[in-house]
């Protein structure tokens, strides 16, 4: 069982827990040219919305449904809906996994039910709860591999976001696929690595590393047409993941400092901060 921390409890409370999937789309899918949806429809043919990602994506095996893992999913309205679609038969077979910190079923019933009444959806009926793991999304180990992981405006809030994304990839299958996004924030900006002379970004070493050992990967912003020229500046980051290659954490947690919205986050600097292992 985690014992909230209050901050961080207090600081969640005041934030959007419960984004549908075209809420989803807005974050993840931007309304311009952009890599993410590059890399995306690439691997389900055309795909520019969530429901058209969880259509086409195949499933490690075929006697097995297609695991979507939802981290820092809120209230899991976005995983609700993909419950019912599955029983419209506008989805196929799928598990739907939520982890978070916080269980919010009990103090957002209100919004559930409301919001089941302004989308004509029965989002509250237990047959479409997803299943529900409390616990910290950079530490979780999951029952079972996933074919989809995303992450929606989660990980701006975590103390140790490279954490996060080490544990996320290694925990893909096969050709699994990530998305991480956060609308309207550069978050990477917020993550540093620091020498006693120095302060640096680890998302270039990543980058390279990725390119040397061929994992497919994209970054863009969600709904602007602005191009990012700094490695940072980037909003949603989608990565392919390459059988038999998983990441290693390199990099320290040093620091962590919550601001109004998000926090700030420095690592020693081991260099790369991450590595691509081949296993
Ligand atoms: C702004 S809400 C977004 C929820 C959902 N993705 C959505 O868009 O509706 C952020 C969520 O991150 C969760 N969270 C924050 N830190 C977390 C952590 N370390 N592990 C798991 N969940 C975390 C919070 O409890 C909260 O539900």
């Amino acid at each position: 069982m985690i014992t909230p921390h209050t901050a961080q409890f207090n600081m969640l409370g005041s934030t959007i827990r419960d984004r549908s999937l075209d809420d989803y789309d807005v974050e993840i899918f931007p309304s311009c040219q952009s890599e993410v949806v590059d890399l995306l429809g690439d691997v389900v043919p055309n795909a520019s919305s969530m429901v058209e990602l969880l259509r086409g994506l195949s499933p490690a095996a075929e006697d097995k449904p297609l695991h979507w893992v939802d981290m820092a999913g809120g209230l899991a309205v976005a995983l609700r809906e993909a419950s019912i679609l599955r029983t419209q038969n506008i989805l196929g077979e799928i598990t739907l996994t939520n982890v978070d910190l916080f269980d919010w079923r009990e103090e957002l019933a209100g919004d559930l039910k409301a919001l089941s009444a302004e989308m004509g959806m029965d989002l509250g009926n237990k047959a479409h709860e997803p299943q529900f793991i409390q616990d910290n999304a950079e530490t979780v180990v999951l029952e079972e591999p996933a074919d989809l992981i995303t992450s929606v405006q989660g990980i701006q809030y975590f103390d140790d976001p490279l954490r996060a994304l080490v544990n996320w990839y290694n925990q893909l299958n096969g050709d699994g696929l990530m998305v991480v996004a956060r609308a309207s924030h550069w978050w990477p900006r917020e993550i540093s690595q620091r020498s006693q002379s120095d302060e640096t970004e680890p998302f270039a070493a990543l980058f390279s590393q990725f390119e040397e050992h061929g994992i497919r990967y994209a970054t863009g912003d969600a709904a602007s047409s602005f191009i990012p020229e700094e490695v940072t500046d980037f909003e949603v980051l989608a990565i392919q993941k390459q059988a038999e290659t998983r990441l290693q954490l390199n990099a320290a947690l040093m620091q962590v400092v919550a601001g109004f919205s998000w926090k700030v986050v420095q690592y020693d600097d081991a260099k790369p901060a991450i590595e691509v292992v081949r296993t």
